[in-house]
């Protein structure tokens, strides 16, 4: 007999708990907000679209209309939007147990940040990297806190490169790459925080998931392609839903068992859908050396340094 599937039905009560989703108004994040705040817990939406998370907030109430449900809006292309997110949180919250780095673009055409970065590094990584380090003081001061970090097969398919990070040369730029370097980023920057909170006694996890493949909005870029336009349809058909996609991030959020530098993704063919298991990243992605590079640039480049104080 195989192992018993996990499920929604697995998580426990969340009444108390403070919970940060980035990107939680739309696809897999919406998906993962639907059932936390149905679980009861404080949660807190993290937009770059006022109206959109309105939208999203509206819809999760006529679901579950006793949710506790708000919006804090924050644009990851933007270091000052990031900042005034985290100071915004810290004035109307004390604690926070799971933040969810959720929120992500894919094969976007080249284009910066407001802080000169290249846009898919800049959010799917580098606002993250930010965002965390902003919080980190409220993470590590609640007991059990956790980080999930949420990444894509797609990590397999590039390599870390620091000769040109960010793609500073516009004409080497490659959509799919510039995706999948900023997928292994967040593995990476996963382990290497798992790392440094068990070097410095800090009693928070960091955990990785990814989903498989979701029809959500994450393909929009790709949506103008012919063979997108031809295939689409089908690809819709075929794809898991987002609902089952987030099952993989919310195993990693919730689900005790989970410890710290775990991977979760889907246990069905090639990973792309079935319930959420344990799953091994490539080996690029817990490199240590790399792992600590890339910090030391996120921390130079965004200007947030990381500052851990023994055992909390
Ligand atoms: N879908 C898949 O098959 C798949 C596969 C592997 C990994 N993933 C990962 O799953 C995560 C969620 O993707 P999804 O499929 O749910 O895509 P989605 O439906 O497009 O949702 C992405 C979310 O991120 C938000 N976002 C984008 N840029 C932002 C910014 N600058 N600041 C703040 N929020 C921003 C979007 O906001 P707006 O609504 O305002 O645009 C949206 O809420 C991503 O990290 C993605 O890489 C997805």
């Amino acid at each position: 007999m195989g192992a018993k599937k996990w499920t929604i039905n697995d998580i426990p009560d969340l009444t108390d708990r403070i919970v940060v989703i980035t990107g939680g108004n739309s696809g897999l994040g919406f998906e993962t907000a639907k059932v936390i705040a149905k679980k009861g817990a404080n949660l807190v939406l993290a937009c770059r679209s006022e109206s959109r998370g309105e939208a999203a907030r509206i819809k999760i109430l006529e679901e579950t209309p006793e949710a506790k449900v708000v919006i804090i809006p924050i644009d990851l292309m933007d270091l000052s939007s990031i900042k005034s997110f985290a100071e915004n949180f810290k004035q109307n919250y004390t604690q926070l147990h799971i933040l969810i780095n959720n929120a992500g673009i894919m094969t976007t055409p080249y284009g910066l940040t407001k802080d000169g970065f290249e846009s898919q590094m800049g959010t799917n990584h580098l606002g993250h990297f930010a965002l965390t380090g902003l919080l980190l003081d409220i993470l590590t001061c609640t007991p059990n806190s956790r980080v999930v970090v949420v990444s894509s097969l797609a990590h397999m398919g590039w390599k870390i490169s620091f000769k040109n990070t960010l793609f500073e040369s516009a004409n080497s730029y490659h959509p799919m790459r510039a995706y999948a370097r900023s997928k292994l980023a967040n593995l990476l920057f996963a382990y290497e925080l798992q790392r440094k909170f068990e070097i410095n006694g800090v009693n928070s996890i960091a955990v990785a998931a990814h989903p498989g493949a979701s029809f959500t909005n994450l393909g929009r870029h790709r949506e103008g392609k012919f063979m997108f336009q031809l295939f689409r349809p089908l690809i819709k058909k075929v794809l898991p839903t987002p609902k089952s996609g987030a099952l993989s991030q919310l195993r990693a959020a919730v689900d005790k068992n989970v410890k710290s530098g775990e991977f979760y993704g889907p246990s069905g063919f090639l990973q792309l859908g079935g319930s959420p298991v344990l799953v091994k990243p490539r080996k690029t992605s817990s490199n240590p050396n790399d792992a600590q590079k890339l910090w030391s640039i996120s921390e130079e480049l965004t200007g947030v340094k990381y500052e851990f104080k023994k055992g909390g």
